[in-house]
Parts: C-alpha cells; sequence; structure tokens
C-alpha cells in the first residue's frame, strides 16, 4: 500500500486508538429528504462535525451544506441510481467519477454492494471498477454491505459480504452487528465499522456500538441514531466516548439529556 493510501487511511481510522467514528449523513442518495436531515441539513451536520473523525456524504449535500473550510476527512458516497421507491435497490451504479472525487479532496470512496441481490454482479463490478480507479490516486475505498429487505443480516450472510468486499480489494467495510460478529470479524482482513441502522432508542444504540468494538469493529460509520437522536450532539459524544475511550454503554447513556 502507498504512502497517499496508508496516509488517507489514518485520516479516518484514528492511529492513537485505532477507531474511528464516522458521521453518515449520505442517507438523501436514495432516501430522499430523511428525517433529521430534511431541513436545514448544513445546522445539523455543523453542530455535529466536531465530535465526527471523519464524513461520510454524498457530492450534492458536500458542496451545498458543508463550509469548505473544514478539515474534516471527507468519505464520499459515489453509488446511487436508485431509491427507496424504485424497482430494486440493488440497481446502483458509479454516480461520482474519481476526478471529481480527487477534486473535492475526499479521504475515501464508499459504494454499496448488495451480495445475493437481484444485481449483485453489477454492484461487485462498480465495487471493482472503483478500486482499480481509486489505487491509481491512492485513494481509499469503503465497501458498504447493503441488505435487501429479503436477506438475513445474520454472520453467515454478512461475513460472505465482507470478505467479498475484501476480496476484491476495498480497503475498508461497511457492515451491521450481528449475533457471532468476532466471525465476521476474523473472516474480514481488513478494518470494519458498523452502520447503526433504523433509528433505536439511544440506549440500545450506544450498546450496539459499544458491543461491535468489542468483538473487533474498528468503530462505527452511524447516521439516523444520531442525527434523529433527541440529543444528537450528546449521542455523538457518547458514541465517541464508547468508541475511543471504551467507557461501557450504561455510562455513556447517562450523559445524554434525554
Ligand atoms: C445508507 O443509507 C448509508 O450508507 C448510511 O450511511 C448507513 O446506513 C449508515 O447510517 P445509519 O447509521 O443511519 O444506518
Amino acid at each position: 500500500m502507498d504512502w497517499g493510501m496508508k496516509n488517507r487511511i489514518s485520516q479516518i481510522i484514528k492511529p492513537k486508538t485505532g477507531k474511528t467514528v464516522m458521521l453518515a449523513v449520505d442517507h438523501g442518495y436514495f432516501l430522499g429528504p430523511t428525517t433529521g436531515l430534511d431541513e436545514e441539513p448544513r445546522k445539523i451536520i455543523a453542530e455535529l462535525l466536531p465530535y465526527a473523525d471523519s464524513l461520510m456524504l454524498t457530492r450534492g449535500m458536500l458542496r451545498t451544506s458543508v463550509d469548505s473550510k473544514i478539515s474534516i476527512p471527507i468519505v464520499l458516497r459515489v453509488s446511487g441510481g436508485n431509491s427507496i421507491i424504485g424497482d430494486d435497490l440493488s440497481n446502483e451504479t458509479i454516480t461520482v467519477s474519481v476526478k471529481d472525487a480527487v477534486r473535492l479532496n475526499v479521504s475515501a470512496v464508499a459504494l454499496s454492494i448488495y451480495v445475493g441481490g437481484k444485481y449483485e454482479h453489477q454492484t461487485l463490478k462498480n465495487l471493482a471498477t472503483m478500486i482499480n480507479e481509486c489505487e491509481e490516486y491512492g485513494i481509499p475505498v469503503l465497501a458498504v454491505t447493503a441488505v435487501g429487505k429479503e436477506m438475513a443480516r445474520d454472520a453467515k450472510y454478512l461475513s460472505l459480504a465482507c470478505r467479498i468486499a475484501a476480496e476484491l480489494g476495498a480497503h475498508m467495510v461497511k457492515t451491521y452487528y450481528c449475533e457471532d460478529f468476532e466471525k465476521v470479524i476474523k473472516s474480514c482482513p481488513v478494518p470494519v465499522v458498523i452502520a447503526g441502522g433504523k433509528k433505536i432508542p439511544e440506549k440500545d444504540a450506544l450498546e450496539l456500538a459499544y458491543n461491535a468494538v468489542r468483538d473487533g469493529a474498528a468503530g462505527v460509520d452511524m447516521g439516523r441514531n444520531i442525527f434523529q437522536s433527541q440529543d444528537p450532539v450528546g449521542m455523538i459524544k457518547a458514541v465517541r466516548s464508547i468508541v475511543h475511550e471504551n467507557v461501557n454503554a450504561k455510562k455513556a447513556y447517562e450523559t445524554l439529556k434525554i
């Protein structure tokens, strides 16, 4: 791995703890005006940014809703072309050129794969193509193991999806926490972060983050459970304390103003 690639990864996964708190606000790419980001996304993003290690979002949101004077690493979503009401969620394409990602000074790009989905092959090809192009510029690729409604979120399935992503050359993988999560970690040779998923009670989301890190995750890439919380800033701070300081979920929960 070349210097630039390693340097970009260490902007995201902090060398001091080997962990990361990625703030995900890319949901609009297929969900449109997602609750919490539907009005004034610029405001909520600015409030949360000081506590995130990186910001994951689309090109459109980056240009319109984030100050260019920030220094936080950007993880740019580069897949899309689908929607929540469309024919099949797995029907994604690459939406951003590597040239534009470089122009936007991103630290990594992210795209979804739908292993077992109708358009599995297309999304795996998207990943391989992006990796080939990003290797030229030393830009790491985060593979997002997206799951369709019909797919089980168990260790067997998630291990399969994460391992395929790593075998194709993804530098980091984002997946879901599950029972026997250690199996997913053990079989994936690159750092794994977990998504938070749909909004759940704050206590449970913090427990999820704690368990994932305890079981070997390199951190979280969390969105709705932060920006849809009654105390979004408190929530990201609490997640941060779990990920970087090994604070337990109960203690972290007690710091929230809810
Ligand atoms: C999917 O919409 C995106 O990749 C999200 O970034 C990802 O699911 C993480 O966000 P959340 O914690 O809300 O699931």
